[in-house]
């Protein structure tokens, strides 16, 4: 069995795009840095996106031009335009963002699923001569805000046509937090046994607190990447009840106490986390945090 972890913090990213408080730039620095101290080996920095669509994401450029060292930065792109600007910004690798419904999809990107697909077509087509990566997050992969239940040969559908056309990756996405363990064992079996386990990552959010039981079932399903966000950041400070992503301590925790090997520093991670709740004001940090602290004092 591998026993080996990848986690990919996306709180510079996913966390910090609907905060009410927008970080300076070197804010958003600091806050990876400190990621990076703790040994977090991928990091979402952030999104080349319209600035009127996601302004605490405008200046990734500048943010990435500051970071250093060995982690493997990502940033989300929702076009060829993104992927230009992401490039130019030296970016090694880019994540594109298709929904599996078509109001998803237009509400995020302005596209409905099928012209999604051909856009993506067109950025993996440029990326491979580029040399450079992308991969893909199938978004509201179990339920969508505006359609409800998405059916798991839709998302199937979705993930064969983006493997097929260039994607080095498939992140699927609980993107509103409503997946639970049993159907995230379903659509991650189906999956893993039709494509395999490396090309599939999971990105899971707390909205119901089965954040960790949803990471569990995946791990079981043979998924070894996961999508954690630090302290929790993230939710819609105007949507009541809606919650940011799985903490990043609570999964460390979760998958070392298992026996999986993360090679996260834990008592740095907690650095880091306190940092991401001093910046925003709004982070609760991870589930496990009092515990872990006096675990490790
Ligand atoms: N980066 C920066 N600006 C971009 C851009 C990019 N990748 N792609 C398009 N734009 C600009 C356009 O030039 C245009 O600018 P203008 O208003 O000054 O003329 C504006 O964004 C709108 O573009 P348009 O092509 O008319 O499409 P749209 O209004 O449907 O917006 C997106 C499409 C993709 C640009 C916009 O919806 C977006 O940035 N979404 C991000 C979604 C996101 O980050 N979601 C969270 C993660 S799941
Ligand atoms: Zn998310």
């Amino acid at each position: 069995m591998n026993k080996h972890v990848i986690i990919n913090d996306v709180g510079p990213r996913d966390g910090l795009q609907n905060q009410p408080r927008v970080l300076e730039i070197h804010q958003r620095v600091e806050l990876i840095n400190a990621l990076v101290a703790a040994g977090v080996p991928e990091i979402e920095v952030g999104a080349f996106v319209s600035p009127k669509a996601v302004p605490a994401m405008a200046g990734t450029d500048k943010v990435f031009a500051q970071l250093k060292g060995d982690t493997v930065f990502s940033a989300l792109i929702p076009n060829m335009r993104g992927y230009q600007s992401a490039k130019e910004a030296g970016v090694p690798l880019s994540s594109l963002v298709v929904a599996v419904s078509n109001t998803m999809n237009e509400k995020n990107i302005g596209m409905n699923t099928d012209t999604a697909l051909v856009a993506c077509q067109g950025v993996f087509a440029q990326a491979q001569q580029d040399n450079s990566e992308v991969q893909a997050y199938v978004a509201t992969a179990w339920e969508c805000p505006f359609e409800g239940e998405v059916s798991q040969a839709d998302v199937i559908d979705v993930s064969a046509r983006l493997l097929a056309i260039g994607a080095k990756r498939i992140v699927v996405a609980d993107t509103i937090g409503a997946a639970n363990p049993a159907n995230v064992t379903s659509l991650m079996n189906a999956l893993v046994e039709k494509f395999g386990a490396e090309r599939f990552a999971c990105h899971f959010h707390d909205t119901r607190a089965m954040g960790l039981a949803n990471v569990y079932a995946a791990l079981t399903a043979g998924v070894r990447r996961f999508d954690a966000s630090i302290a929790g950041l993230g939710g819609c400070p105007f949507a009541p009840g809606a919650s940011g992503n799985v903490a990043t301590e609570d999964v460390v925790m979760m998958v070392e106490q298992m026996g999986f090997v993360t090679g996260i520093d834990m008592k740095k991670l907690l650095t880091a986390s306190d940092l991401a709740i001093q910046l925003t004001g709004t982070a609760k940090g991870g589930k496990a945090k009092l515990w872990i602290e006096k675990y490790l004092s």
